[in-house]
């Protein structure tokens, strides 16, 4: 009875949509105001006058970092940032033939072969295991981009800083000073964001005890979705199928009639537009006036019949909506977005895995049971009609 009782349906939060289930100084996401914070700061400040390293030193810190802090943290990340060949050589056996995201699961998965820490939980063998894949993701996503694209992996560059590494390696060129901000904004809009279904599976794995790799990896399998990180690359795929905006409103009503979500629209927390798209449309706009194509033009106009449509409703775009023509503009493969996000939101599931293992609780919700309460009678397999 009491079972019925502690499993009432009222208390039914699918996608546990609202459960407040941990406490953070991490990070805050206002959705009713389209605000984000990290530790305090509001993104758009960050965005403007911070940079990545700093960023990801005050998602673990809960401060900014002094100077002799700064240069030991940025320190730290060059020195472990390079992989081993037998990473780079499952990057190689692996590339083109599954989606980059599963490249980047498999080889961060294999990381701990070359960690002795690896199945350690003590706290500080954590953060040595989470600085160590903050200071590797850019190599790793990088040498995916490279292998699959049939070239040579570039080794990480100890004089560029963590945005202008990454966009080298991966591209095998320096970013132009404007580019390498863009880069840079870009890390760090997506470098957190509140309890995320990814952010959220980091902590489920590192509740049970279990070791950062293991923690990431999950993290990276659910990023992997199309209604969390997958978006930004269907969004683009969307607007390169428009092609101009006087095909947009006919696609639209197209995807609305088949009931199809139009991706880079809506949020589960945002139901204003989304501070982070904010920041990025400026530069999908500065890179709009220098492509030859009508992508920007596209864009612009599905965002002004989505808000028509939806607006009223709380459908706004995402960060995903604008983050896609960007990292096309500075070059990247369309299927190497998602993997992008990961490098950003390496330090948000890091700084977040290790504040819950500070303070662990064993995640384990419950589900309502709807199946037959029994007993039935079983029957022998021979028997069953
Ligand atoms: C992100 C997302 C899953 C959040 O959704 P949510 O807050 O849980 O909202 P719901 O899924 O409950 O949708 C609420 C309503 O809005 C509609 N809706 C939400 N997002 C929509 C979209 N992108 N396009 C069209 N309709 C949308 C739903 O169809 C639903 O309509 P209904 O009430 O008539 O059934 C959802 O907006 C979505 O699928 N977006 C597209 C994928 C995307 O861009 N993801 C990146 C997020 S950063």
């Amino acid at each position: 009875m009491s079972d019925v009782k502690n499993n009432n349906e009222s208390d039914l939060r699918k996608g546990l949509e609202g459960v407040i289930a941990a406490e953070t100084k991490i990070g805050y996401v206002n959705g009713t105001e389209g605000k984000l914070f990290y530790g305090g700061y509001e993104i758009q400040t960050l965005a403007e006058q911070s940079n990545y390293e700093e960023v990801s030193y005050l998602l673990l810190h809960g401060k900014l970092p002094d100077r002799n802090e700064y240069e030991k943290y940025c320190k730290a990340l060059k020195e472990k940032a390079t992989i081993s060949k037998n990473v780079e050589k499952i990057i190689e056996e692996m590339a083109g033939k599954v989606h980059p995201m599963s490249i980047l699961r498999t080889a961060v998965s294999y990381l701990s072969v070359e960690d002795k820490r690896e199945s350690e939980s003590a706290l500080d063998a954590q953060k040595e295991m989470g600085e160590s894949l903050i200071a590797k993701m850019p190599t790793i996503v990088a040498a995916i981009q490279r292998a699959d694209q049939g070239k040579d992996i570039i080794k990480p560059d100890p004089d560029l800083n963590y945005a202008t590494n990454f966009y080298h390696m991966a591209l095998g060129k320096n970013p132009d000073p404007i580019e390498s901000k863009i880069m840079d904004t870009a890390l760090i809009v997506h470098a957190d964001h509140g309890m995320n279904a990814s952010t959220f599976s980091a902590m489920v794995t590192i509740s049970t005890m279990a070791d950062m790799y293991s923690a990431i990896t999950s993290a990276i399998s659910t990023l992997k979705g199309p209604l969390h990180g997958g978006a930004n690359e269907r969004a683009l795929k969307m607007l390169q199928s428009m092609g101009s905006p006087e095909n947009v409103e006919k696609k639209l009503s197209e995807m609305h009639e088949n009931g199809e979500r139009v991706m880079g629209f809506g949020h589960r927390v945002y139901k204003v537009y989304d501070p982070r798209a904010k920041i990025l449309k400026k530069f999908a706009e500065y890179f709009g006036d220098r492509r030859k194509d009508k992508l920007f033009a596209t864009a612009m106009k599905t965002e002004e019949l989505m808000i028509n449509k939806y607006g009223e409703r709380g459908i706004f775009p995402n960060v995903d909506f604008y983050s896609g023509i960007i990292y096309d503009s500075l070059g990247f493969s369309t299927d190497l977005f998602t993997p992008i996000f990961a490098v950003a939101r390496i330090s948000g599931w890091v700084a977040r895995s290790l504040e819950y293992a500070s303070n662990n609780r064993l995640f384990r919700p419950k589900a309502n049971y709807i199946g037959d309460r029994g007993p039935l009678k079983y029957v022998a397999i021979q028997d069953r009609e």
